[in-house]
């Protein structure tokens, strides 16, 4: 019947439980939390006390839904980190218990291998087509903004990442001073689809070959926004939709910029996408136009398996699993790796 692998996931504000039969998925739950929405932004102890409301109902509805009772389960896997540490506590400590209670082993993820391995995730009536080692991997999310080359399921190296905020992270922010609900990332991809991304310009950073920066162009939405507001205040109000377009399509061109350069200059042509940005509508679209321009295969998964998800912990604990890389009892949970 195969490998049954339960993956669970709770770094950062999304609860989620996944089975996988080997490498198929077998039912996805995710249980997000709306409790931040109005701060603006992820508070790590309201976090913490949502995974502890969400972990047991989320889990049992994965299994249920996969059809699977907690004895046929060959392995739990569960994220150690990167994250906040008391949400990926949650995890953690319920890993634990039902290892102990049910005599499992446990496997420990990376988040970021999970974020990565996500297209190895076979999802039953689609087509599947999965990367060849070495791809590269674009990984953009609310922490992380990277190029992994990335050699096997254990082992990738970084080939470029950003100097100071994550893409996602740089979004937030400016949806944030537009007066928009966190996470803003979503909020400026609807928006920017009516606006002109041509309406405004923004810092383009000048560095490293495939490092990334997205602090100037933060501070130039700022400056942009404080001059433009002191002139007609209702400024942002009657040019968000164009503010959206601009900045979404700055960040965007700096991330196909240097992923064309590094799948160039490494001679590597199966390219990937992960991470909560990666949902993005006009990152996709261009990732797969330039796809087709330069004879790249790439393997872009539906949006639910870009955002945090325990699909991705699962898969990626399946190939541990095999190499028998087990984690022990007294494993405790790393914010940063
Ligand atoms: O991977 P993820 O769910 O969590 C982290 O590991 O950080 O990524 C969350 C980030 C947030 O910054 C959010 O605004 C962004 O992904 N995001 C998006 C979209 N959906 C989520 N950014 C742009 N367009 C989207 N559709
Ligand atoms: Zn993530």
């Amino acid at each position: 019947m195969g490998h049954i692998i339960l993956g669970i996931e709770s770094s950062c504000d999304d609860t989620s439980a996944a089975v996988l039969q080997d490498t198929t998925l077998l039912s996805s739950v995710i249980a997000s939390q709306a409790v931040h929405a109005r701060y603006g932004g992820v508070i790590p102890e309201l976090a913490s006390r949502a995974h502890q409301q969400n972990i047991v109902p989320v889990v049992d509805t994965a299994l249920k839904e996969a059809g699977i009772t907690i004895d046929k389960v060959d392995a739990i896997a569960f994220t150690r980190g990167p994250g906040l540490l008391g949400s990926l506590m949650v995890g953690t400590s319920f890993a634990k218990g039902l290892s102990v209670a049910h005599n499992i082993p446990m496997v420990e993820v990376n988040h970021l291998y999970g974020h990565i391995l996500s297209p190895f995730v076979v999802i039953p009536d689609t087509e599947h087509r999965e990367p060849q080692f070495p791809f590269l991997c674009l990984l953009v999310s609310g922490g992380h903004t990277q190029i992994a080359k990335v050699n096997s399921p254990f082992d990738m190296e970084i080939v470029g990442s950003t100097i100071d905020d994550a893409a996602g992270e740089a979004l937030d922010k400016c949806a944030k001073v537009m007066g928009l609900p966190y996470p803003g990332g979503p909020v400026i991809d609807a928006l920017a689809k009516e606006g002109d991304a041509e309406a405004f310009t923004f810092a383009r950073p000048r560095i490293g070959e495939y490092d990334f920066s997205f602090s100037g162009l933060k501070t130039s939405f700022l400056y942009t926004l404080r001059d433009a507001v002191a002139e007609n205040p209702n400024f942002i109000e009657e040019r968000k939709a164009d503010l959206c377009a601009s900045i979404l399509h700055t960040v965007v061109e700096i991330l196909i910029e240097r992923l064309v350069k590094a799948s160039k200059q490494l001679g590597i042509k199966d390219i990937a996408i992960g991470g909560g940005v990666a949902a993005n509508s006009l990152l996709r679209a261009r990732v797969a136009e330039e796809g087709e321009k330069r004879g790249w295969r790439t393997f872009i998964p539906e949006r639910r398996f870009t955002t945090d998800n325990a699909a991705m912990i699962a898969v990626a604990g399946y190939y541990k699993y095999m190499q028998g890389e087990f984690a022990a009892l007294d494993v405790a949970p790393k914010a940063r790796f």
